[in-house]
């Protein structure tokens, strides 16, 4: 069985400068895999190739074994990658609803569970209280569970998160854990990129650090929990 998601060699550039030089890593099926490193590191600059937001330069992309390269975002969606982008990008002027509604798509692989609006009703009841609001309207957690309920509905079979807890007050945080908890124990493949660092290791199965676009670390989370040196030297945490 191939890994859920697997990047060799990935490189990728904004203009002539390169966020990400050479990243080798899997995301196993059914894990939570957490991708941390400080500001600038190349963490949603890999979420972005992986999604085909932006075009990867050398190396390769794979989902379930098949190559995403030089995909077209939607087309990446549809293959099964949802992807719930930093500062989570809802459409002010919309619904719930509505946001709901364009997303969906049918699981194109036999699914054990679908997505559909009824169960991000049950995943996040604060959705279900505001479907008629407009996003804009909407306080910053709400929206955030809005941005993960909308990339939840295309039915992907990775889930990437840049930073679901950036911004959002604690007992927020806390929902919003809970959810991603609760989509774990579903056995959904995650790829986590968060700087709360104590969130980021209870979620994760384990953990890959980036520095200036390169891996300098990976291991499970209770080796790097233990590791005051690791953690202050790449993740700035004293
Ligand atoms: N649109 C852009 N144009 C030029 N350079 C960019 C652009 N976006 C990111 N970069 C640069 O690429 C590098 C990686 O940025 P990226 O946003 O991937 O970091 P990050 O790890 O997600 O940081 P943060 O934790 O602050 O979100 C940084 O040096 C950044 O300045
Ligand atoms: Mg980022």
């Amino acid at each position: 069985m191939p890994d859920a998601l697997t990047l060799s060699d990935l490189h990728v550039y904004h203009g002539d400068i390169c966020a990400v030089r050479g990243l080798d890593m899997s995301c196993a099926e059914g894990a939570v895999t957490a991708l941390l490193g400080r500001n600038g590191a190349g963490k949603t600059t890999t979420l972005s190739a992986i999604a085909g937001l932006l075009g990867t330069r050398q190396g390769h992309v794979e989902l379930f074994g098949k190559a995403l390269g030089g995909r077209k975002p939607e087309a990446i969606c549809k293959l099964g990658v949802g992807l719930v982008p930093q500062g989570r990008r809802i459409f002010p002027s919309l619904t719930v609803q509505e946001h709901l509604a364009i997303a969906f798509r049918r699981p194109r692989h036999a699914a054990e569970r679908v997505y559909d609006v009824a169960a991000m009703e049950t995943l996040f009841p604060r959705l279900k209280e505001r479907r008629r609001q407009l996003a804009g309207s909407m306080s910053g957690g709400e929206q955030q569970m809005l941005a993960i309920a909308r990339a939840l509905v295309t039915n992907p079979r990775v889930l990437l998160l840049d930073e679901p807890a950036e911004g959002l007050a604690q007992q927020i945080v806390a929902e919003v854990a809970e959810a991603i908890s609760e989509l774990k124990r579903a056995g959904l493949s995650i790829l986590l990129v968060e700087h709360n660092l104590p969130l980021a290791l209870r979620l994760a199965d384990t953990c890959v650090i980036l520095s200036s676009g390169e891996v300098v670390w990976r291991g499970a989370p209770h080796i790097l929990a233990n590791d005051s040196d690791l953690m202050a030297q790449h993740l700035g945490v004293h």
